[in-house]
């Protein structure tokens, strides 16, 4: 177009100059049109390069923006939206015309405006964000919930001028991932509770066998103050004799009669051993406390002998068909530990132990303790059917039991274990070769001898 016209003007110039004289002048003057029309097309056709290389460029971040499936929103220094891309739009179903000039904090959900909102806040700070999860109001108001980062957006000189918002929704396997972590949140608790429900059961079953435990000592405190009151009354007696008008000779007769040497040697035997059964009593309430609750222990020291008599006593006078228990102790061993925990652990043992033997011939149970190096080793072992090699790895799984329902939980062995391993120790089970199953827990001692 812009040749024609020139083409057209120079033939019009060139006729004009060989009507009118000069030609010199003349073709000086066309030779400069010559040399500015040359320059004119040469601009032209560098302006038109340059304008097709744009245009290619702006294609090219547009395929790219088209593409990308994280969202992208670029705001201005208002935080109104001033570019989107697709993904943005697929996700929040508005169309871009809609998106364009409307404050960004728009597209988000009410929990998520206030987060946003500090974005360019924080941008101006000098600060960054990342990894933020908000929800974007999405189609028919459903919420999609994306990780945002933002970035500062600065012109040409450098001065901030908006941000730029990258957002990958946060695909379904981190929502299931979420799911199940709630899920598995619960089910931890459900297995706390079970655990409680578990020791509770053990509880219930041991009461019997702690009452018997109770009744003992209770039974020779009662005898003992009954002893007391009687020998009270006949002191009493020889003490209003001494203060009457008796003979030297006939309270003599009294003191024999009311055997008053036999009393006063009697007195201090008795109420020590009333003391041993009140001792004894408030020793067996304070195992039992410990066993029942909830709260978190903490290590002492104890002597282990003690605790294995216990816990087996409890549960073997609970039975109705009492095996012989054999222990294979030292007189006493001293360690520091869990005891709560430990007295739980050889109660279910022994429990179990006691469970397989109700049908067997001459049962009996063999518990031993003794330091082994730096542990302090205990043994159960009983003549039952032992247990199934194919069964022996499940055992401590929990709720595997071969007990009818209401009788075994399957928790004993699993919660038994958990607490050996939390001591540091260890339970481990093999079968005798004479029959019969033995179990065998480790307890770090922690203590100076072990050290
Ligand atoms: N001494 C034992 N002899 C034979 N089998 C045993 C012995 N101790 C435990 N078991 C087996 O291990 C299973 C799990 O025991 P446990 O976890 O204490 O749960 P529960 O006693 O409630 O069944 C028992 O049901 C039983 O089959
Ligand atoms: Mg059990």
């Amino acid at each position: 177009m812009l040749d024609a016209i020139g083409k057209s003007a120079k033939e019009q110039l060139r006729l004009q100059v060989l009507e009118g004289g000069s030609e010199d002048v003349w073709i000086e003057v066309i030779q400069k049109m010559d040399e500015v029309y040359t320059e004119l097309i040469q601009s032209q056709t560098e302006l038109e390069a340059k304008n097709a290389s744009l245009e290619e460029a702006h294609a090219f971040i547009g395929s790219v923006l088209g593409a990308m499936t994280d969202i992208l929103v670029a705001c201005d220094a208002d935080a109104r939206i001033q570019q989107v891309n697709r993904a943005l739009e697929t996700i929040s179903g508005r169309r871009e015309h809609e998106l364009l000039g409307m404050p960004v904090v728009e597209i988000f959900d009410a929990e998520s405006k206030d987060a946003v909102s500090g974005f360019l806040h924080t941008i101006r700070a000098g600060g960054q964000v990342s990894e933020c999860e908000v929800s974007l109001v999405g189609c028919g108001q459903q919420k999609a919930l994306i990780s945002v980062n933002c970035s500062p957006r600065r012109d040409h000189r450098g001065k901030l001028v908006g941000m730029v918002i990258v957002g990958r929704p946060v695909g379904e396997l981190r929502r299931a991932y979420r799911e199940l972590d709630v899920a598995h949140q619960k089910l931890t608790q459900t297995q706390q509770q079970l655990l409680v429900s578990e020791k509770m059961a053990a509880l219930g079953r041991l009461v019997a066998g702690v009452a018997h435990e109770l009744n003992n000592p209770i039974s020779f405190v009662f005898g003992n103050m009954y002893a007391l009151r009687r020998y009270g009354s006949a002191i009493t007696q020889y003490l209003e004799a001494c203060n009457s008008d008796m003979s030297r000779d006939e309270l003599q007769v009294l003191r024999r009669e009311l055997k008053i040497d036999k009393v006063l040697s009697d007195i201090a035997p008795l109420v020590e051993g009333t003391l041993e059964g009140a001792e004894r009593v408030r020793d067996i309430v304070q195992d039992l406390r410990r066993f029942s609750s909830n709260q978190k222990e903490t290590p002492e020291s104890f002597n282990a002998v003690r605790l294995v008599q216990t816990a087996a006593d409890w549960v073997v006078k609970a039975q109705r068909v009492k095996p012989e228990v054999r222990f294979k102790t030292p007189d006493t061993l001293e360690m520091t530990g869990l005891k709560g925990q430990l007295h739980q652990i050889i109660v279910n043992l022994v429990q179990n132990a006691a469970d397989v033997l109700v049908d067997c011939q001459d049962p009996f149970i063999e518990i031993s303790c003794a330091r082994e190096g730096g542990e302090i080793v205990f043994r159960v072992a009983d003549n039952g059917t032992g247990i199934p090699e194919n069964r022996i790895d499940k055992i401590f799984e929990p709720f595997f039991t071969t007990k009818p329902i209401g009788t075994g939980t399957g928790l004993g062995l699993y919660v038994s274990y958990n607490m050996a391993m939390k001591q540091g120790g260890d339970l481990t089970v093999a079968n005798r070769p004479e029959g019969g199953a033995e179990f065998t827990l480790r307890i770090p001692a922690n203590d100076v001898a072990a050290d």
